[in-house]
């Protein structure tokens, strides 16, 4: 049974979801969706990941809510990851803050962050026809798959 889990929310272009797909196919994890009804049992995983757009500079919403549900965990590792507008491997570290510190608190291990620049029609993006057309594109999904081959469980 696979013992990684990658839990996405990506409803803009589904740009994330196209980079959480790369990253499941190589560590053979379960994919999954937030939405109301998701109940997880955190004890069969070992690897968790969590994918999402980011808004306001965060990570969406939704995900950071989700996270707060879950209980305290011991031994779990996790990985972030995002799509944005105006992605940089300089931005991203504040990015991923409020999730990162979320998931320390409830006690996970982060074992990775990845990110890269996602299509955008989001306001004024939305008058020049969008941004980062083809994002994530071929080489974000390679550049995905590295990391998940670094990071996956033995
Ligand atoms: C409501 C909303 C707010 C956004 N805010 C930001 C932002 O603050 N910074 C940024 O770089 N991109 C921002 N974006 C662009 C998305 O993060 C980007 O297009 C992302 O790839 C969408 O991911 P998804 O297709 O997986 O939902 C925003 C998009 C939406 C829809």
């Amino acid at each position: 049974m696979t013992k990684s889990i990658i839990i996405t929310h990506s409803y803009h272009h589904r740009n994330t979801q196209k980079i959480a797909a790369a990253i499941a196919a190589i560590m053979d994890a379960t994919l999954v969706e937030i939405k109301e009804d998701l109940t997880l049992n955190l004890d069969e995983y070992e690897l968790f990941g969590f994918g999402a757009g980011i808004d306001g500079g965060k990570h969406y919403p939704e995900m950071l809510a989700y996270v707060t549900t879950f209980p305290s965990v011991q031994n779990k590792k996790a990985f972030i990851f995002s799509t944005s507008a105006t992605f940089s491997e300089k931005r991203m570290p504040g990015e991923h803050k409020a999730l990162r510190d979320l998931l320390q608190a409830k006690g996970f291990v982060i074992v990775g962050e990845f990110g890269c620049k996602g299509f955008t029609t989001r306001s004024i993006f939305n008058w020049v026809g969008g941004a980062n057309k083809g994002h994530p594109n071929v080489d974000d999904l390679i550049n995905a798959e590295r990391f998940a081959e670094r990071i996956k469980l033995d």
